[in-house]
């Protein structure tokens, strides 16, 4: 596949294939991107809408895009794993299908079903009309009775080609790893009665993983692999700026620097970044202008979540703080 298959020339839809209604509102009303010349374009692009990557996160992502090539991102959460596949959808203009993984999720939920109840009203219509000797299985087994799931709906696109977000892929279990490759590597998708359904506008693929199981190796070789790292404090304190501006400076560099010394703990659950945010939300409901020990232990609950990292935390503090 050309990366001419992938220009992001065409409006986005109004995405009756999304699984995420709400990012049909979230897309810019601007026209929609060609796709990036190199990393630079790539890095300013993603910045533009208030994601800032790093430079190897970036150069994964230009190159997915120029291949064709799925792109697998695992990596500490809260990391903006996720968000990248909006933030992509969002820059090029294009419809974002997920489907987020979850332990014991089947075809039926990811792919596709057969739509029972109107096969079978199909069989009562034809009995009531006088046609059943007429009709055949395979009238049964028509594209009009498949009920689309995210992965089909990915492949048949229509006009464009989407961007598919395989969520959380470590949640599934192997059958499922496997039943991926073939979309992974051809874009296409087998269904017995049918045939295999090859797509117009090949998808591109973002899948991500906690690392809660290694993914098996045949789904690692049909992507661009690239670990999400926690942001240093300087990139850190950027995104604080892009994501919660209201809050005064001196405190941005404070409350990043007191995330990533917790970090530094022997801690059960690290905050990411998404709880950096939500701890500068709260200081800027507070209308704090420092941070104070006491301040923070009533906070840590925003930033830590588990009972025995915020006992440890509280230990830490007033060494973390005085640093
Ligand atoms: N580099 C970044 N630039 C801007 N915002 C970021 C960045 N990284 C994370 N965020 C913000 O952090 C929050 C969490 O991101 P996201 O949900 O994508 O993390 P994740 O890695 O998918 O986490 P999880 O593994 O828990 O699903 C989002 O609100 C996102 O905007
Ligand atoms: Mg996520």
């Amino acid at each position: 596949m050309t990366s001419k298959a992938r220009e992001g020339k065409d409006p986005p839809t109004s995405l009756g294939t999304s699984m995420e209604p709400d990012m049909t509102q979230k897309m810019p009303s601007s026209a929609p991107a060609s796709m990036p010349k190199d990393i630079d374009e790539t890095l300013n692009a993603l910045q533009a809408q208030h994601y800032l990557a790093d430079r190897r996160l970036a150069t994964a992502l230009f190159l997915a895009l120029q291949l064709g090539k799925p792109l697998l991102l695992e990596g500490e959460p809260g990391t903006g794993k996720t968000e990248i596949a909006k933030v992509l959808a969002a820059w090029l203009g294009k419809p974002l299908i997920r489907l987020q993984c979850y332990d014991g999720m089947d075809l039926s939920q990811a792919a596709y079903e057969w739509d029972h109840a109107r096969q079978l009203l199909e069989i009562r219509m034809a009995e009531s009309t006088g046609r059943q000797g007429e009709m055949q299985v395979h009238d049964l087994y028509d594209p009009r009775f498949l009920l689309r799931r995210p992965l089909l709906q990915a492949i048949e696109a229509k006009d464009q080609a989407p961007i598919l977000l395989i969520d959380e892929l470590d949640r599934t279990d192997e059958a499922f790893e496997a039943y991926l490759l073939e979309l992974l590597s051809d874009f296409q998708m087998s269904i017995p009665e049918l045939g295999t359904i090859s797509a117009k506008h090949p998808p591109l693929v973002i899948l991500t993983s906690n690392r809660t199981r290694e993914l098996h190796d045949a789904v690692k070789r049909r992507c661009l692999y690239q670990w999400v790292d926690f942001p240093d404090a300087q990139r850190e304190a950027a995104i604080v700026a892009r994501k919660v501006p209201a809050i005064p400076a001196a405190l941005r560099t404070e409350l990043v620097a007191l995330v990533q010394a917790l970090r530094g703990l022997d801690l059960f659950k690290k905050p990411g970044v998404a709880e950096t945010i939500d701890f500068a939300r709260a200081l800027q409901v507070l209308a704090a202008q420092s941070l104070s020990i006491e301040m923070v232990m009533q906070l840590l609950g925003v930033l830590l979540k588990v009972q025995d990292d915020i006992a440890l935390a509280s230990e830490a503090l007033p060494s973390l703080l005085a640093d």
